[in-house]
């Protein structure tokens, strides 16, 4: 370089300084670090935004689903005021389980052998229940309707049907519910559900709330094995029932059912202080059942009933529901079986049809005749007795097996003492040979 005419050459104090690879890394990371902070609040954000959306959808559809629960129970309960009140999440759980009473088939006329059980429910359930608007405060402080019935008896012995039939007639809504329903496997749902349960008896009242199996949710409470949802269950049950006031509001009735009264905490059985047996009917009661179950059947004249209920010892209405039905299909069975008889007719090939019967064959049925119930008798048993037969099969099976191993040890040990032994052997070659003159 040249300055003045001399030349100036550049002369470095310090050689130019290397780059700093460390500082460039470090500040392309934390560039790096700013972006990929930025595109996670980003996405986060974003997340947000659709599970909110989400959320909103799920509440909608909700909220959309109880809304249609609750115009159509409002047009099954011929209620139309039901479709504007307020329903939580639980209680439109329980709407499918709501029936009205016109709905209801059963009445205390398709009963039969309970006269004196349907007279007390008459007198203390039907009376009071049809009556409890002119009843309140007429009879004193005391409600009129009670808040607890418990039906209990043996399977089969028409303790549904009872409960239905009593909905039919005091006219009150019906909640059929079974135990197991209200037994959640969640903590604490349970809980939720036995309270969606009274409050929607409430709101439907006057409403049954009728809990088949009811043993399963009210048994014992000193059992130390049960789980603490159970607990907290049976005591949200116990202040929700007795939160039931029925004085100035339409009444709620809980109506359980159980084959096992015994299992029921006494807690509970204070509250159903009215009980219905149902029971195994006698020889006139199923006379009486036979009859309201072949009501609607062409029944020839010559059938007696009476003949039939004798030959039924311990049938409970479930069994002789089932003898019917097997009587009933004998005549079905004999059109099939004339129909097969028929010689085949040919088609247009000349192949042979099989004969099947048409459905005008079916319009004039022949009547049920006793050989239709002597049959259906060899083909039903009474409740338990099929499984009475097998425990005897079982044991008699048993027993013989038994008497065929003792057999074969003492064979063993008959064919053992006789086997001849060595000695014997020994013995037999010295034997005497008797002297042979
Ligand atoms: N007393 C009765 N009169 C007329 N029919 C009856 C009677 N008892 C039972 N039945 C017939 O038996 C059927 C079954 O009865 P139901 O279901 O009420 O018995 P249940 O006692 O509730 O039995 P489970 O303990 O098994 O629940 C009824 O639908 C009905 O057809
Ligand atoms: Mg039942």
């Amino acid at each position: 370089m040249t300055k003045g005419g001399q030349n100036i050459s550049l002369v470095w104090d310090k050689p130019p300084p290397e780059p700093k690879w460390k500082d460039i890394l470090e500040g392309a990371m934390a560039v790096a670090g700013i972006a990929a902070s930025g595109y996670l609040i980003y996405v986060m954000w974003k997340q947000r935004e659709i599970s909110s959306s989400l959320s909103e959808r799920i509440q909608d559809q909700v909220i959309g689903s109880i809304d249609s629960a609750k115009k159509d129970l409002a047009a099954r309960l011929k209620r139309p005021e039901l479709a504007t009140m307020t329903l939580t999440p639980h209680e439109a759980k329980i709407i499918s389980d709501v029936v009205s009473a016109d709905d209801l088939q059963t009445s205390f006329e398709d009963i039969g052998g309970m006269d004196e059980e349907l007279e007390q429910v008459r007198d203390n359930v039907i009376l009071p229940f049809q009556m409890w608007k002119y009843l309140e405060g007429e009879a004193g402080s005391v409600s009129p309707c009670p808040t607890g019935v418990l039906i209990y008896g043996r399977p089969g012995t028409g303790k549904t049907l009872t409960a239905r039939a009593i909905a039919k007639e005091v006219n009150a809504t019906f909640i059929s519910i079974k135990a197991s329903t209200l037994l959640d496997k969640w903590l604490g749902e349970s809980d939720k559900l036995v309270v969606a349960l009274f409050s929607l008896g409430r709101k439907l009242a006057p409403a049954i709330i009728f809990i088949d199996e009811i043993d399963s949710l009210l048994k014992k409470r000193q059992n130390s094995g049960d789980s603490p949802g159970m607990h907290s269950m049976q005591g949200a049950l116990l202040s929700e029932w007795d939160g039931l006031r029925t004085s100035h509001n339409a009444p709620v009735l809980v109506l359980g059912a159980t084959n096992r009264p015994m299992d029921i905490d006494s807690a509970f059985l204070r509250r159903m202080p009215l009980t219905v047996k149902t029971q195994a009917p006698n020889q006139k009661g199923r006379e009486e059942i036979l009859k309201k179950l072949l009501s609607k059947e062409k029944v020839d004249p010559s059938l007696s009933l009476s003949v039939i209920a004798e030959k039924t010892p311990n049938y409970t209405g479930s069994d002789l529901r089932e003898l019917v039905r097997v009587a009933a299909i004998q005549r079905v069975k004999a059109i099939v079986n004339e129909s097969k008889a028929q010689a085949p007719k040919l088609n247009v090939n000349g192949e042979k049809i099989i004969q099947t019967p048409q459905k005008g064959d079916f319009f004039n049925m022949r009547s049920i005749n006793l050989s239709d119930f002597e049959f259906a008798l060899t083909k039903t048993k009474c409740t338990g007795a099929v499984a009475d037969d097998y425990t005897s099969e079982l044991i008699q099976e048993e027993m013989l097996s038994k008497q065929a191993i003792a057999d074969s040890v003492s064979n063993f040990f008959y064919n053992l003492a006789k086997k001849p032994t060595k000695d014997d052997d020994e013995d037999d070659d010295h034997q005497v040979v008797p002297d042979v003159e």
